[in-house]
């Protein structure tokens, strides 16, 4: 039995090895087992020590590789300093780097010029989560890392906390995702924070109105005007984007949308169209229905535009290509 899996092993191994030049590889759930037996153990610990010191850290993981892979597809550009990195969504609002970079370095005293920047960031959004409550996923595993970041695409390709869900529907859509994962990854802002100039239109002035988002609980509009009065001093202050758990990875996201609590308004937006607010309702009841679908549409995403085989690099610092 052993011996047979050990062979099975190495046949897989060695079709990996002939084949990847010739054909594009696809990612696989082996791809390290030879190469960096401990990788999970390394990135979990570092994505643990990380949220011990600053406890929004597993949100902000989170967040990093969505916009990495919502750009250009799942190739660590994001990490590159100087393009995407200072697009506006950006700028003064991703954080994280530094603890990719320990792990990195960590990975490269252990299995030195293997593991991709992108494998890290997918693992460490995974560890995040679970680390948070959450749910695990497993991950196929192979992403190279990209040799460019572009700054004008990340402006172009995330989605705005102030656009219509129709706009941000067709930016999953054109990624090969659907309205379900709309709904499904949206789930993310269970965990993390928002600066007040994300949410403050809702407060004070909405759409010129003069008066505030009339799709905003009244007692949580008193106290967001309180944490961001109607001054520009105010705009990067912190607000959670799940008022009831901000730290912990559940479902009560969708039960603020219900009671009209939901911070963004591209997230109390998920309220107004008959098809996602019914997904809302069934997430917000069911807590397994949303673990479930929310580590599926997780693998979806981290398989958006992967370079495999020979395509991009293993970086050797996240930061720079090689
Ligand atoms: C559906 C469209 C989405 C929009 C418009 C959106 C917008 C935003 C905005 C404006 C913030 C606050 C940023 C700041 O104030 O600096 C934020 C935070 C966050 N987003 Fe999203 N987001 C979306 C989808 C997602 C997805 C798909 C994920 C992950 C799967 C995600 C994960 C997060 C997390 C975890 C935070 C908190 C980050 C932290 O505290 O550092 N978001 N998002
Ligand atoms: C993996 O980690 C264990 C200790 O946690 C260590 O004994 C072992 O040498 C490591 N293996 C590799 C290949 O680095
Ligand atoms: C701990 O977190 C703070 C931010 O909350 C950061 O400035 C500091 O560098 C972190 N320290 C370590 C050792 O990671
Ligand atoms: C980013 O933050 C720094 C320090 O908090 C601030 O000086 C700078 O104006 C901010 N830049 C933008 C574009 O908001
Ligand atoms: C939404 O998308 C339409 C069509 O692409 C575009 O004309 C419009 O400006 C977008 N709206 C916002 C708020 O981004
Ligand atoms: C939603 O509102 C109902 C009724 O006001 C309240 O009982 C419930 O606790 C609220 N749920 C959350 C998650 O705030
Ligand atoms: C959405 O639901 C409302 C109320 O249940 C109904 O009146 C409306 O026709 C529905 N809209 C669509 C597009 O199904
Ligand atoms: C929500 O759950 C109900 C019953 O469990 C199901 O019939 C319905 O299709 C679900 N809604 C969506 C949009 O998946």
């Amino acid at each position: 039995m052993e011996h047979n899996s050990f062979k099975l092993h190495l046949v897989h191994l060695l079709c990996l090895l002939l084949l990847c030049p010739l054909v594009s590889c696809q990612l696989n759930y082996k791809f390290y087992d030879y190469t960096c037996p401990n990788l999970t153990k390394i990135v979990r610990s570092g994505v643990w020590s990380a949220m011990t010191n600053d406890s929004r850290m597993a949100a902000s993981l989170l967040r990093l590789h969505f916009h990495d892979c919502f750009v250009n597809g799942c190739d660590g550009s994001l990490l590159l300093d100087g393009g995407e990195k200072n697009a506006f969504p950006n700028r003064n609002s991703t954080r994280g780097f530094e603890v990719i970079d320990d792990i990195k370095a960590n990975l490269e005293r252990a299995c030195p010029a293997t593991v991709s920047c992108t494998d890290i960031l997918t693992l460490a959004a995974r560890e995040a989560v679970y680390l948070s409550g959450g749910p695990y996923w497993f991950l196929p595993l192979g992403r190279r890392d990209g040799l460019t970041a572009s700054e004008s695409d990340a402006n172009e390709q995330l989605p705005g906390f102030s656009e219509p869900l129709e706009n941000i529907t067709a930016k999953f859509t054109s990624k090969g995702l659907e309205l379900k994962d709309v709904v499904v990854l949206s789930g993310a802002h269970t965990i993390g924070f928002a600066q007040c100039f994300t949410f403050k239109s809702r407060l004070f002035d909405f759409g010129g109105s003069g008066e505030p988002d009339p799709l905003l609980d009244t007692s949580l509009l008193t106290s967001l005007q309180s944490t961001c009065p109607n001054q520009d001093d105010s705009d990067t202050k912190l607000a959670p984007l799940d008022s009831a758990s901000s730290s912990k990875f559940d479902n009560l996201y969708y039960k603020l949308l219900l009671n009209n609590s939901g911070l963004l308004q591209s997230d109390q937006a998920l309220m107004g169209d008959n098809t996602t607010a019914s997904l809302v309702l069934n997430y917000s009841k069911f807590p397994y229905l949303f673990s479930k679908d929310f580590g599926a549409s997780m693998v979806k995403m981290a398989n958006i535009g992967v370079l495999t085989g020979q395509n991009g690099e293993i970086r050797k610092n996240c930061r720079l290509v090689n």
